[in-house]
């Protein structure tokens, strides 16, 4: 049976966010625990699992846009064929499928995903200098800069995230601007959310929207481009290139959330807050049939809470960022 996904606050959901790992290879201040502790790999959805989840929610729930996450998804095994086996289901509906990644190991995937159907990527970027990157990551920054040019040259369009913490990298405003101008990259800046593995969050800590305006007002000419649906609030600069602003804290989307997520271990989350949800996997390992996981998804969807936006502060939640997929 078909039914499309919504709740009862009128929230029609098209977008899973589905992660295929805790695992990373970076340890951004704003997401991972200082020292986290892997999940064992048998408690992760297997390619199977995956694919058979991703069937349904498309089949009998309607979503039509796919969006891998992690951790960092370049790090599951056999990544090109879970995006083949996503991709074989756009005759039922699927028009997107999408990926959220560090960029470190997309210079060497980033043709095979293309050949096998993702349709773009956006990359994680909070630093566009050596060292910030660093500082921020503990990783490097030339293999992620290899990484966007091959997703570029093998014709995944590439969109650039930049979550900015006080304290941390607001040098790195301007740069990463210049930088995504000249480059002609599309650039999001995201306001640091509540949700990290480190309990490192604080109000204080946030650097917002018209902050982030503020200091580009002397370079550029910023002119408010007409709302959409999507989470980014759009300006143009000089009249020409578009930045994203994701205003999470000081102008929270949850009123038009359109996304369901699940987790690396198949826990279904109707909110990016949520403390729990239900356990797909069990129900996928104890011999459920789709319909069965279909209408668990749908009735607790129905419930879905109102959102960040009712309840300001720090989320204290069993989950973190990196196993849920952001
Ligand atoms: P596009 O379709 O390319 O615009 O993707 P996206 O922006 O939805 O996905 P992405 O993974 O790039 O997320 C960008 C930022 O938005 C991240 O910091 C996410 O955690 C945040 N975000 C995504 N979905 C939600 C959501 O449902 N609620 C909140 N509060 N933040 C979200
Ligand atoms: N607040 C805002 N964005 C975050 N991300 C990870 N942790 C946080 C946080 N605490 C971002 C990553 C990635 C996306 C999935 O979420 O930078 O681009
Ligand atoms: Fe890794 Fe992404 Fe979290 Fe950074 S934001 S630590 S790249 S999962």
């Amino acid at each position: 049976a078909f039914a499309p996904l919504a709740d009862a606050r009128g929230r029609r959901k098209r977008k899973l966010r589905l992660s295929l790992t805790d695992r990373c290879n970076l340890r951004c201040v704003y997401c991972m625990p200082e020292h986290p502790q892997w999940l064992p790999r048998d408690t992760l959805l297997s390619a199977d699992e995956l694919a058979r989840l991703a069937r349904l929610f498309v089949e009998r729930l309607g979503i039509d846009e796919i969006r891998l996450t992690g951790g960092e998804p370049l790090l599951r095994d056999g990544i090109a064929d879970i995006v083949a086996r996503i991709d074989a289901l756009r005759g039922a509906g699927l028009a997107r499928i999408a990926m959220t990644s560090n960029g470190v190991r997309l210079d060497r995937h980033a043709r095979s995903l293309r050949d096998a159907g993702l349709d773009d990527v956006n990359v994680s970027l909070d630093a566009i200098s050596p060292a910030g990157f660093t500082r921020l990551t503990g990783g490097e920054l030339a293999p992620v800069l290899r990484g966007i040019d091959a997703a570029r040259a093998a014709g995944l369009p590439v969109k650039i995230n930049s979550v900015i913490l006080r304290g941390h990298n607001e040098d790195e405003v301007l740069p990463l601007v210049r930088w995504a101008v000249a480059e002609r990259l599309p650039l999001r800046f995201i306001e640091f959310m509540p949700l990290d593995g480190r309990g490192y969050w604080n109000a204080e800590r946030v650097v917002r929207e018209d902050e982030i305006l503020a200091r580009l007002a002397p370079h550029y000419r910023i002119e408010s481009c007409p709302p959409t649906d999507a989470p980014a609030h759009e300006y143009r600069l000089d009249g020409e290139h578009v930045l994203g602003m994701i205003s999470t804290v000081s102008k929270p989307f949850c009123r038009r959330c359109d996304r369901v997520r699940v987790s690396a271990t198949g826990r279904l989350y109707s909110c990016l807050f949520s403390a729990d949800g239900p356990d797909l996997r069990a129900l996928l390992r104890g011999g459920a049939d789709d319909e069965s996981i279909a209408a668990r998804v749908r009735a607790h969807v129905w419930h879905k809470e109102a959102g960040y936006a009712e309840r300001p502060g720090y989320v204290e939640r069993p989950i973190t960022m990196h196993v849920m997929g952001g």
